[in-house]
């Protein structure tokens, strides 16, 4: 079981509000971390910012999954920690991204789909494997790639 694949999705809220500079500080240093250690043990995964709150995707061995989610959920930038799915997975969503970046509230469009998958948690996790949340970060992850090249 430790060696299959899992995907584990929360989301969380951001502990104290920042302004947009901060904002882009602190989520810029998170990805620094992410993209230093997740690829030391497989992880992969994507992030987003929005509304004021977090969502992130990780995939990786169970073990290696549960141990970057234990740092993940210590860390006092964040609080009120809903975890969406934690399940087994066939293949990666996020093969390529040790640590995607789905963006920070910008654009109408984007920030109206970010909207739509961070408002309704609940509706989400009662989704069959969470799967549309996975498909809207991927979306979103593929639009990011697109404006950035
Ligand atoms: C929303 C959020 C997501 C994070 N995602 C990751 C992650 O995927 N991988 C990781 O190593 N650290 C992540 N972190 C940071 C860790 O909590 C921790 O600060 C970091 O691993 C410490 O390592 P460092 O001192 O080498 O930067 C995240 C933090 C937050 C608030």
């Amino acid at each position: 079981m430790s060696h299959m694949l899992h995907s584990l999705a929360y989301f969380s809220r951001i502990s104290e509000p920042v302004g947009p500079e901060a904002l882009q500080a602190m989520v810029g240093d998170i990805l620094c971390s992410a993209r230093r250690r997740n690829p030391s043990i497989g992880v992969t995964g994507a992030l987003l910012f929005s509304g004021g709150c977090f969502a992130q995707v990780l995939e990786g061995e169970l073990a290696d999954v549960e141990l970057i989610f234990e740092t993940i959920q210590c860390d006092p930038r964040h609080k009120d920690v809903i975890v969406v799915h934690f399940h087994p997975i066939v293949a990666r969503s996020f093969p390529e991204w040790s640590m995607a970046f789905a963006g920070i509230d910008c654009g109408e469009r984007r920030a109206a789909l970010a909207a739509d998958a961070l408002a309704t948690p609940d509706d989400i996790a009662a989704a069959p494997g969470g799967a549309d949340f996975v498909q809207v970060l991927r979306n979103l992850v593929m639009r990011q790639a697109e404006l950035a090249s």
